[in-house]
């Protein structure tokens, strides 16, 4: 399972990167506006650092808007995949998009009907925000059950990207079901690298070879 990073936090995604940990970026208009930079200065960034594949999102909700918005992110970098939003006008971008080989990310997926219409369209991600289904009382995980199990009925090359993520254990059930990517705020990525018995076995690692040093001051590994 490929693992992207949702934030648009430079600090974070050369952090992450440099453990070799980031198959792509996404990002959004509010984690964009959450960093309060100038957005221009952060997607030449994002660009730059990481190889994989970079979603940007248009803030267009019309058909040529989004096509005009989606040939300018374009320009910052091969790897940029445009997002555009789950609508008519999204999916009529997306296939204008993807028929000139332009990879789409298609955005606030709620429902398996959603992704099974954005698939066609010829998206390179669906997005299904598994969170905000858990916040109104849905079972969030049981859609990526649902679009992995139709997607593998047929012979869609779309790849299913787990937003809206909150927690490790959503991290390892996406794996179980098998879903392509997840996408992870940096606090979710921080809490899988930790264990408290990484933490007391180090730390008593450490104190051992003190006492050992103690003993042995010239002893040096
Ligand atoms: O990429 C957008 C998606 O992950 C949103 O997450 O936490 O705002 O529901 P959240």
């Amino acid at each position: 399972m490929k693992i992207f990073l949702d934030t648009a936090n430079l600090e974070s995604i050369k952090k992450f990167n440099d453990m070799g940990l980031l198959d792509g970026i996404t990002t959004n208009p509010s984690l964009m506006s959450k960093e309060g930079g100038n957005p221009k200065d952060a997607m030449e960034e994002i660009t730059k650092i990481i190889q994989g594949d970079v979603s940007l999102e248009v803030v267009s909700t019309d058909y040529s808007g989004m096509l005009e918005e989606g040939k300018r992110l374009r320009e910052y970098g091969d790897n940029v995949v445009v997002k555009v939003p789950m609508t008519p006008d999204g999916l009529k971008a997306c296939k204008s998009f993807s028929s000139q080989g332009i990879p789409v990310n298609v955005t606030l997926i709620f429902s398996a009907n959603q992704a099974l219409l954005a698939a066609k369209s010829g998206a390179k991600y669906v997005s299904p925000f598994i969170g905000r289904l858990d916040d109104i009382g849905q079972d969030g995980m049981n859609l990526i059950k649902e679009i992995k199990e139709i997607f593998s009925n047929y012979t869609f090359e779309t790849q299913i990207l787990v937003a809206s993520v909150r927690h490790p254990l959503h991290v390892i059930d996406a794996a179980k079901i098998g879903a392509d990517v997840v996408t992870l705020p940096p606090g979710v990525l921080d809490k899988m690298l930790q264990h408290p018995l990484t933490k007391i076995g180090l730390d008593n690692f450490l104190a051992d070879w003190e006492k050992l040093k103690q003993k042995n001051p010239d002893t040096k590994i």
